[in-house]
């Protein structure tokens, strides 16, 4: 199995998770994913969700700086499948399971080392720190969930 092929079946098995099917992020530990994701994410995205400066341009090597986490970034146009993906699996195995070319990714993989659970709280802090308008823009483009 080639890597890529590898992921994807990763991924789809990922998403027939009872845990992925009654993914919301409401009623989640949002004060325990503050605390995991000053530990794990603020280095990069900021400790305010502010993200890296200019993290539209990509350095010198291709690589995108860290986006913002809030309302100024674009995680909240993203459905959570693909957010708690992006984490889990990292950038670039998301990207190259999208067959998005050229893209070196910038985002580690944390499912060495963060649970599923873990992670949905990190996602359920991020999203809680959004205007109503945002969350509910989140939530409509995650569908059957
Ligand atoms: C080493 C720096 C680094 C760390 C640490 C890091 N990220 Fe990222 N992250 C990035 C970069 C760079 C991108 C931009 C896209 C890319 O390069 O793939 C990104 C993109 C993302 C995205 C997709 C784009 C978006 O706006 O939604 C999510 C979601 C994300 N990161 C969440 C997290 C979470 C949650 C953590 C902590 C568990 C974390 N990141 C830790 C560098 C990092």
């Amino acid at each position: 199995m080639s890597r890529q092929r590898f992921i994807l079946a990763a991924i789809t098995a990922i998403m027939a998770q009872p845990l992925m099917a009654a993914h919301e992020f409401a009623g989640r530990d949002t004060a325990q994913g503050q605390v995991l994701y000053a530990e794990n994410c603020a280095s990069c995205h900021g400790t305010n969700l502010e993200g890296q400066p200019n993290w539209r341009t990509p350095d010198e090597n291709g690589i995108l700086p860290a986006p913002p986490h809030d309302e100024t970034g674009h995680t909240w146009h993203h459905d959570s499948v693909f957010l708690f993906q992006y984490v889990k699996f990292g950038g670039q195995a998301v990207m190259d399971a999208m067959n998005v070319a050229n893209f070196t990714s910038g985002m580690p993989e944390f499912g060495g080392t963060l649970s599923d659970d873990q992670i949905i709280d990190i996602l359920a802090y991020i999203q809680s720190t959004w205007p109503e308008q945002a969350q509910q823009v989140q939530a409509s483009r995650t569908q059957g969930h």
